[in-house]
């Protein structure tokens, strides 16, 4: 069934590389685009961002395989609020701001675990993986509460295509399919769900859009990345767009092999090649090493407009076994040197060159499309108020 999902749209878009490639061409923005540099290190535009962006739009926090079991959990703090996932024994996902509702200690103070219960650690009150109150210390000499008012607080969470969104403000009434546009059927085809969570780690870097304009830019390959994995690499990029979610490709040069096999053939690593990013703060990029697997980068804001978090985490199609396990460790060590040491390194320097004024705007070229739809998205959304927050993504 997942197989057959999204195949049209998929085929089309390999037909649409390989059309650009023969022609040697890409598709253009209609202008050069340029945004206030100031966008980039004005800590009060960054507080704008954490508030209309990160607390108010879904957040793809946890992929299935990170918690595949029932009991299953992860901690995570996400613009300053503690989260806590859950898988219950329903295998349901759900998320919670991680604290007591006696008095807030977080119920959950490992990073990850299996848990049937939550004990907080300060007065020893329990919760299950649904969130309810269990258990009150000292019930009788607590005195008399409705433990149906004291559940963890809820937070909407919604698992699709082996990915889990959460939204972090509890009030929110965003249409998350709405948000979604349908590239969510189109994940779906990675199958993730059944995917092996191999590991992950976290890499500090700057300001959370100096560093997430990397992962849609394919015109600084080839320069920034000519000492490692850039120098044979194009300077172009198509991008597909599903809202503000955008697929990156290039363009097919080497389309020979795939014109002389029927479609249906076509390889699926063909059709879902390239970098898939999810708004705001996700990217997935395929690679090799040690089996088919992706990285999966998830960008976080800092507690200052200059930082950022990274965690990468890497998935793998099936677990990697002898000599599988080498390479693939190899194939992660190396994407984390080249984002630490090429991407993050001039996003550093790039971040206090602006913060000096040495600049007024930056420049979006007519090829630079991801980053212009993301800048737009970025303000349309911070302009949105909560009740026209929808439109933006079912116009
Ligand atoms: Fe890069």
């Amino acid at each position: 069934m997942g197989h057959t999902l999204g195949t049209a749209e998929l085929r089309d878009m390999v037909r649409t590389a390989i059309a650009y490639g023969k022609t040697r061409s890409i598709p253009l923005a209609p202008s050069v685009m340029t945004i206030p540099a100031s966008n980039y290190y004005d800590p009060w535009r960054f507080e704008v961002e954490v508030d209309r962006i990160f607390k108010r739009i879904p957040l793809m926090l946890a992929p299935t395989a990170e918690l595949p079991k029932p009991g299953d959990y992860k901690t995570m703090e996400v613009v300053g609020l503690p989260v806590l996932i859950t898988r219950g024994q329903d295998g349901v996902a759900r998320a919670f701001l991680n604290a007591c509702t006696h008095r807030g200690a977080n119920v959950a103070t490992k990073a990850r675990g299996n848990a049937k219960r939550f004990v907080c650690p300060y007065h020893g009150w329990s919760f299950d993986q649904t969130g309810a109150l269990r258990g009150v210390a000292a019930a009788e000499e607590f005195g008399d509460i409705d433990k149906g008012c004291y559940s963890l607080k809820a937070l909407t969470t919604v698992e699709r295509s082996g990915l889990i969104w959460v939204v972090l403000d509890r009030n929110s009434t965003l249409d998350v399919d709405a948000f979604l546009s349908g590239y969510d059927k189109l994940l779906e085809r990675f199958g993730f769900r059944d995917w092996h969570f191999f590991e992950k780690r976290v890499i500090k870097g700057p300001n959370w859009k100096v560093a997430y304009d990397g992962y849609m830019d394919y015109y600084h390959i080839p320069v920034l990345h000519r000492e490692t994995f850039g120098p044979d690499m194009l300077n172009q990029a198509i991008y597909s767009a599903f809202g503000p979610h955008q697929r990156v490709q290039f363009p097919l040069r080497e389309y020979s092999d795939l014109e002389a096999t029927p479609e249906e053939a076509w390889p699926e690593a063909t059709l879902m090649d390239g970098v898939w990013t999810i708004f705001p703060h996700i990217s997935i990029a395929s690679f090799g090493g040690g089996g088919r697997g992706v990285m999966i980068s998830q960008l976080l804001p800092g507690e200052t407009v200059g930082e950022s978090y990274t965690t990468q985490m890497y998935l793998m199609a099936e677990p990697p076994n002898g000599d599988e396990i080498a390479a693939a460790h190899e194939q992660f060590a190396f994407l984390r040197k080249v984002v630490e040491d090429e991407d993050y390194t001039t996003g550093f320097g790039l971040q206090k060159a602006l913060k000096s004024g040495a600049l007024d705007e930056v420049t979006f070229g007519r090829n630079e499309t991801g980053a212009q739809r993301f800048h737009g998205w970025v303000d349309r959304i911070i302009g949105a108020d909560d009740e026209d927050l929808n439109g933006l993504f079912t116009d």
